[in-house]
């Protein structure tokens, strides 16, 4: 894909501005990446994981891989019925539903410790405050359409970003 300089800059501006606060890139295992050996259940256990953020995994193409599984196919670390796989070497998944996800490696090497599960949260929401109770106010109907609309500007954003910093897409 080859996107001229000034749409990239006004991209960058855009993830600047709208970006930076909201979603986050967790990159999993920090500069370790995804090896074998590394317990990520520590590393996931010091993350928190937000609707429209991102997981990204960096490997050595060829040699590791990246599915997505239920929590037997985790438990058991079996591919099959897999809900989706990657093997870029540089994966950037976005995580648009609050639920807990399980990545693991294709190849056996989630036997030796190349599995990640991580709960994906909701957004804190403006309206989760004690005062705001449900009211028949129309301020109060405002106030629950934001949410929903900033979780999809999230999106957006992050599916740039992705684009715009993902070396490992064509
Ligand atoms: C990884 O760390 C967690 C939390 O300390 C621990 O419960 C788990 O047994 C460890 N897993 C392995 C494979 O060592
Ligand atoms: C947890 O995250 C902090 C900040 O990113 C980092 O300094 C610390 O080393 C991490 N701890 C573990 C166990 O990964
Ligand atoms: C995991 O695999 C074992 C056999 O290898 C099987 O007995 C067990 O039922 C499986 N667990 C799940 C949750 O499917
Ligand atoms: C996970 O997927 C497998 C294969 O589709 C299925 O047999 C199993 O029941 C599923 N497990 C859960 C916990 O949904
Ligand atoms: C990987 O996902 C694609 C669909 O995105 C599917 O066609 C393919 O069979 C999957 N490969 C494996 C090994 O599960
Ligand atoms: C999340 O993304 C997946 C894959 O792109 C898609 O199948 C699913 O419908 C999306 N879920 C929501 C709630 O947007
Ligand atoms: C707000 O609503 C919750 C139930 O939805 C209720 O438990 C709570 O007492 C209410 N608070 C006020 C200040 O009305
Ligand atoms: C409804 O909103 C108005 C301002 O828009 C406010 O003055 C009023 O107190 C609100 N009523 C309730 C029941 O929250």
């Amino acid at each position: 894909m080859w996107i001229s300089t000034s749409n990239q800059l006004l991209l960058l501006c855009f993830v600047l501005i709208f970006g930076t606060a909201t979603a986050t890139d967790h990159i999993v295992g920090a500069n370790k990446g995804w090896n074998p050996g590394i317990n990520y259940t520590l590393w996931a256990n010091n993350h928190t994981f937000y609707v429209g953020d991102l997981i990204s995994f960096r490997y050595q193409k060829t040699q590791y891989y990246v599915f997505e599984v239920n929590q037997t196919g985790y438990d058991n670390c079996t591919t099959e019925g897999a809900l989706g796989n990657w093997s870029s070497g540089k994966d950037f998944i976005l995580l648009n539903e609050t639920k807990r996800y399980y990545f693991i490696c294709g190849n056996g090497q989630c036997f030796n410790g190349m599995k990640v599960s991580v709960l994906v949260q909701a957004l804190p929401s403006p309206t989760a405050s004690p005062v705001a109770n449900h009211t028949s106010n129309s301020s109060d109907a405002a106030s629950i359409v934001l949410p929903r609309g900033v979780v999809g500007l999230r999106a957006l954003i992050v599916a740039l970003a992705s684009i715009w910093f993902g070396s490992g897409w064509i």
